[in-house]
């Protein structure tokens, strides 16, 4: 998923520089503003126990998948509906019930009487974030996933590993210019595709991982960490307002939506680091409560904090210091990129060694 900060084409920079600063082998990868969950993917994959969290709904339900699954799924309960299950192994499984999933009959719900064209049409706003046929296919899915979930058909692994796959898969025929902050005006090309499920694979590694949907600072107050892993919003741009349709997807929960964008509320899902006045403040409750050996921030040259704030705030647990690494601008859309005169960014990973 193309998602604002995502570290993706970082993780090996971060690997190597995580990796000179932490002696011990087998540590606790904790990924505290997770996202996608591609940094503690990559760790898991180093067979790693990783702890992930965020505040958006539609991130846990990634990291649920990604992170905390970690067992092959069967989908015995669905055998009665999905016959093709019974002579399947267990490598084909999940494509098996993506498949039932992709052939059901369409339904006008939620997704489409508020998203699409054809059931936007007669309303105060006309919105064309999907095809009136991928709102549709979108809406039979998420119904029918929530209804096997209901009845018992199928465990919380496999419910987080349908509703992922449905997330990863829905993103890629939105017609937004990447995020969901507003619609494009005609259909783009890659969102008159149909939406088809293709299975978001997670690593099987034997440990127990653990995946939380909270603010960082109530999580902090109770948990303890080996390594923690900080990758907070740098500016202003709020990922619950950019990521709506991801969260009302991922919770279908047929909330009130206002204006042109049919964005849902989301006052208390507010981030104060996206917050000029209140980040510094919030930064510094963190670090100071965090319980861990090692806290690594990710942040870049443009952030609203500067490099002397965090490493002011960072030296008072111990021994601070930071790597830095050349960084290709995330391209959300044109006009965000017109406001900028460089392409690049020098990325920094801050670290202190706690004492
Ligand atoms: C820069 S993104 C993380 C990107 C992630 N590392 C990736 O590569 O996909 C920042 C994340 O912090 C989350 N976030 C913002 N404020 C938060 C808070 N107070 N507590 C927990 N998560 C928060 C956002 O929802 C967003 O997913």
């Amino acid at each position: 998923m193309n998602y604002i900060g995502s570290k993706l084409k970082l993780l090996q920079f971060l690997e190597k520089s995580i990796s000179q600063v932490v002696t011990e082998k087998n540590y606790r990868f904790s990924d505290l503003f997770a996202g996608t969950g591609i940094v503690g993917r990559y760790f898991k994959e180093k067979w790693h126990q990783v702890t992930s969290n965020d505040l958006q709904y539609y991130s846990y339900v990634l990291n649920k998948n990604y992170i905390g699954n970690h067992t092959d799924l069967y989908f015995s309960g669905l055998l009665s509906e999905i016959p093709d299950l019974l002579v399947g192994d267990v490598n084909s499984y999940k494509s098996i019930v993506l498949e039932y999933l992709n052939r059901l009959s369409w339904e006008k719900g939620f997704i489409y009487k508020n998203y699409a064209p054809g059931g936007t049409k007669w309303q105060e706003f006309e919105r064309m974030y999907f095809t009136d046929a991928n709102a549709m296919r979108c809406d039979a899915i998420r119904q029918k996933i929530e209804h096997w979930k209901s009845k018992k058909l199928i465990t919380e692994n496999e419910y987080f590993f349908l509703l992922t796959s449905l997330l990863e898969n829905i993103d890629k025929v939105a017609n937004t210019a990447s995020v969901y902050g507003a619609f494009l005006k005609n259909f783009k090309k890659s969102a008159v595709q149909s939406l088809r499920l293709t299975p978001a694979e997670f690593y099987l590694n034997d440990h127990d991982h653990e995946v939380f949907n909270s603010d960082i600072l109530d999580l902090a107050k109770s948990t303890s960490h080996d390594v923690v892993y900080l990758d907070p919003p740098y500016n202003e741009r709020q990922y619950s307002a950019n990521y709506h349709m991801l969260e009302t997807i991922a919770k279908y929960d047929n909330p009130k939506i206002k204006g042109k964008t049919g964005l849902r509320d989301y006052s208390e899902q507010k981030s104060d680091y996206c917050r000029k006045s209140e980040v510094k403040k919030s930064f510094s409750e963190l670090i100071s409560t965090l319980n861990a050996k090692y806290i690594f921030l990710s942040y870049n040259d443009e952030g609203l904090m500067s490099l002397d704030e965090i490493r002011e705030i960072m030296s008072r647990r111990g021994e601070y210091w930071v790597f830095e690494q050349k960084y290709q601008r995330f391209k959300a859309d044109k006009s965000e990129n017109r406001n900028h005169k460089q392409d690049s960014v020098i990325e920094y990973l801050h670290y202190v060694v706690v004492k």
